[in-house]
């Protein structure tokens, strides 16, 4: 599959950079948004984040022409802890775009795709002990039942988690395709063929190995303190429970707190530091030529 970096044009605009802005690319994947960042930025400096050393090599090689940068194989959960190592206390501009790169889809080892038969793994950090497989052979019913309804809202969740437990009972579950199998053999007909009936679940399982959600949270509440006056955040989410973390999120910090808001005055320590700029979904044309871009949104907020 072809890599095409999602809102490109739209990120850049969004993340208003000056030549000398220091900014973080949280999710470096293949590096097409931190290329387009580095071009902006001749006189600054871009730290890029990646959780997948397999990934890194690749990303290198696009961005060979900039030296004005630093990729920290860490997950972005440690974003303050990694620049404050750096001494860098505060960034101008900062983006997450979310979810797994097309090497990480397209490489069946990899086990995030559906479409082609492979171990089930699904670790973004290959060093993680964690895998989709010990998630499915091991987790109890009611706890596989709670991660499928949860990260994927599958409501057949009940009966394809029927049929995991009694297939594990013989012998272990090992590949993507068995999985996949399962799950055809426990939805109707009619949902077979409406999305692929694997989606949902997959999305599930890959959320729970990598702690998607949770990360998410905690990095985006963390990146907002490392803003400066008039930096930017931009995240790119694929799906509705991403989006809701961040739509929470950026309300909380944009929005004076209900109960202040019948003084006749707001005090100053208590009016929002955030405001929200806005949300972009891609173009008709974008969708047409990328279509992993179709469940995109951007979702802006600024440093008052
Ligand atoms: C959608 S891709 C990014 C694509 C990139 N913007 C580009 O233009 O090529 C997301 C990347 O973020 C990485 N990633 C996801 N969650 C992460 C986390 N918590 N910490 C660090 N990297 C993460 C994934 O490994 C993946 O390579």
């Amino acid at each position: 599959m072809k890599h095409e970096s999602v809102l490109l044009e739209e990120v850049i605009e969004s993340l208003k950079l000056k030549k000398n802005s220091i900014v973080v690319d949280a999710t470096l994947g293949l590096g097409g948004h931190s290329k387009a960042i580095l071009n902006e930025i001749p006189q600054g400096f871009l730290y890029c984040f990646e959780q997948d050393s397999q990934i890194i090599e690749e990303a290198k090689n696009k961005l060979k022409k900039f030296s004005n940068y630093e990729i920290i194989n860490q997950n972005f959960v440690l974003i303050v802890d990694e620049l404050k190592n750096r001494n860098i206390q505060t960034v101008d501009a900062i983006l997450f775009d979310l979810g797994v790169s097309s090497p990480q889809l397209d490489n069946a080892e990899r086990g995030f795709s559906y479409q082609q038969d492979g171990p089930l793994d699904m670790r973004m950090n290959p060093q993680n002990e964690k895998t989709a497989a010990c998630i499915i052979n091991n987790y109890s019913e009611s706890e596989l039942v709670n991660i499928l309804f949860k990260y994927g809202e599958e409501k057949y969740a009940r009966s394809i988690v029927k049929n995991i437990i009694k297939k594990r009972e013989k012998q272990q579950i090992k590949t993507t395709g068995e999985l996949k199998t399962i799950i055809q053999e426990s939805v109707p007909m009619k949902y077979r063929r409406e999305k692929h009936p694997a989606r949902k679940t997959f999305q599930a399982i890959r959320i729970a190995v990598n702690d998607e959600l949770l990360v998410l949270e905690k990095a985006l509440k963390k990146s907002l303190e490392l803003l400066n006056k008039e930096g930017r955040l931009a995240v790119i989410t694929f799906h509705s429970l991403e989006d809701r973390i961040c739509q929470k999120i950026f309300k909380q910090v944009s929005q004076i707190d209900s109960n202040l808001k019948k003084l006749p005055f707001i005090p100053e320590s208590k009016k929002p530091k955030f405001k929200i700029i806005g949300k972009i979904r891609p173009s008709k044309v974008e969708i047409l030529n990328n279509n992993r871009s179709r469940s995109a949104t951007l979702r802006i907020v600024e440093r008052i």
